[in-house]
């Protein structure tokens, strides 16, 4: 997938010249003539680079930059400023204005793809914390009902036996999950999204997590519907992703069923994916298109698993092969029926794997929790 990178020039011709240079290497262009415009287009485009003239009418260089940093939606896109000013003194306040790297007019072709290359390459790493090993586990359901909740429950039960985790659901008034380890109202997190950007802090999150026995932490939805009536702003529910990533080494989110804004949204901070869906054609049929639509998102394709869940025994089932046809995608694994012990552990508030660590399922659902971490550092 071509990485974008947002061009900012008053000059067209500059603009051409080095939007060709890029989309030779292989990047995809978008462009922008003013500040003001840069400003619009970063924020709709999400760019994974910018490069940003310094000197323009209207709104200068330094300014955008400025600007840019204190927008929490494109705080963390890198910048290169890119002039003909050479002075020390414009470097040293292209670097205060937050710019990541500057390059000096004119350039040759080479320095700029090494440029860009190192900075993309840095801003990737700093994505994922050096020597940190936090994997971002979401978990999103091609139809509701299908049993997401329960498989991220399981996962990260599983998890939780050897390494810290965190599980939160950011389905403001369907708090299930909630409900099923027996928390309840909990509102853990209506409480931060209610809250103003800027209040959120790594400290204000780890105060909202509640403690399962466990040892699993959580963050929560409530049931409430008046939850349901919030304006959630996609941009805060990923700072608390962010956040929480530094809280724990592994942090499983349950994205509920579909795709929306604040879905798409969370991907960026998501490492892993997993699709549950049901062995049926509307679901599949549904499960392939939610499928493109993360990939146009800029979503690796090799970091979806798709797990079968099986809810019902039924010998009307869609045959595997032809399961994997509709996908498109082979299947990662398969999660048996099991009513009677999906239910038992559910009023007991406890997940599967601990409930009945040796039945199938659990055995399905730890096996499942191992290969995703396989992704770690991938
Ligand atoms: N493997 C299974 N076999 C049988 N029943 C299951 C299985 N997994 C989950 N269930 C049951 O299916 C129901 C739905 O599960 P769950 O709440 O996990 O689904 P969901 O996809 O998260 O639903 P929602 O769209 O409401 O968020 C629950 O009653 C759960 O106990
Ligand atoms: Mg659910």
């Amino acid at each position: 997938m071509a990485e974008q990178i947002l061009i900012v020039d008053d000059d067209v011709d500059s603009l051409k010249l080095i939007g060709l240079m890029l989309q030779r290497q292989g990047y995809e262009i978008v462009t922008a003539n003013n500040g003001q415009q840069a400003l619009v287009r970063a924020n709709a485009e999400q760019p994974d680079l910018i490069i940003l003239d310094l000197m323009m009418p209207d709104m200068d260089g330094y300014e955008v930059c400025r600007r840019l940093r204190h927008d929490p939606a494109t705080q963390s896109i890198p910048i290169i400023m890119f002039t003909a000013k050479i002075q020390v003194d414009d470097k040293v306040a292209g670097f205060e204005a937050g710019a990541d790297d500057y390059l000096t007019k004119p350039t040759h072709p080479a320095e700029l793809a090494s440029r860009v290359k190192a900075v993309l390459a840095r801003s990737a790493a700093q994505r994922r914390p050096e020597g940190d090993q936090s994997l971002i586990m979401g978990f999103l359901g091609a139809k509701g009902g299908v049993g997401t909740t329960t498989l991220a429950i399981n996962v990260a039960a599983a998890l939780t036996s050897n390494e810290p985790t965190i599980i939160t659901d950011f389905r403001l008034g369907q708090g299930t999950l909630s409900l099923s380890l027996g928390f309840g109202r909990a509102a853990g997190m209506a409480n931060l999204l209610t809250r103003p950007i800027n209040e959120l802090s790594a400290r204000s999150v780890e105060n909202e997590l509640a403690m399962h026995s466990s040892g699993l932490k959580l963050l929560l939805s409530s049931a409430r519907p008046k939850e349901s009536m919030l304006n959630v702003s996609p941009e805060a529910a990923a700072a608390i992703l962010q956040h929480l990533r530094t809280l724990s080494r592994n942090v499983v989110v349950d994205l509920g069923m579909g795709l929306s804004r604040l879905t798409i949204r969370l991907l960026q901070e998501i490492d892993h994916l997993t699709l549950a869906v049901e062995p049926n054609r509307v679901a599949l049929t549904v499960a392939h298109d939610i499928l493109e639509e993360v990939v146009q998102a800029k979503f690796d394709r090799d970091r979806v698993n798709i797990v079968l869940i099986n809810r019902a025994q039924s010998s009307l089932q869609i045959p595997w092969q032809e399961a994997e046809h509709i996908l498109g995608k082979e299947i990662t694994a398969i999660i048996s029926p099991a009513p009677e012990l999906a239910f038992q552990a559910a009023e007991a508030g406890q997940p599967i794997v601990l409930f009945q660590p040796t039945s199938i399922v659990a055995n399905q659902f730890s096996k499942l929790a191992e290969e995703i971490m396989e992704h770690r550092g991938a």
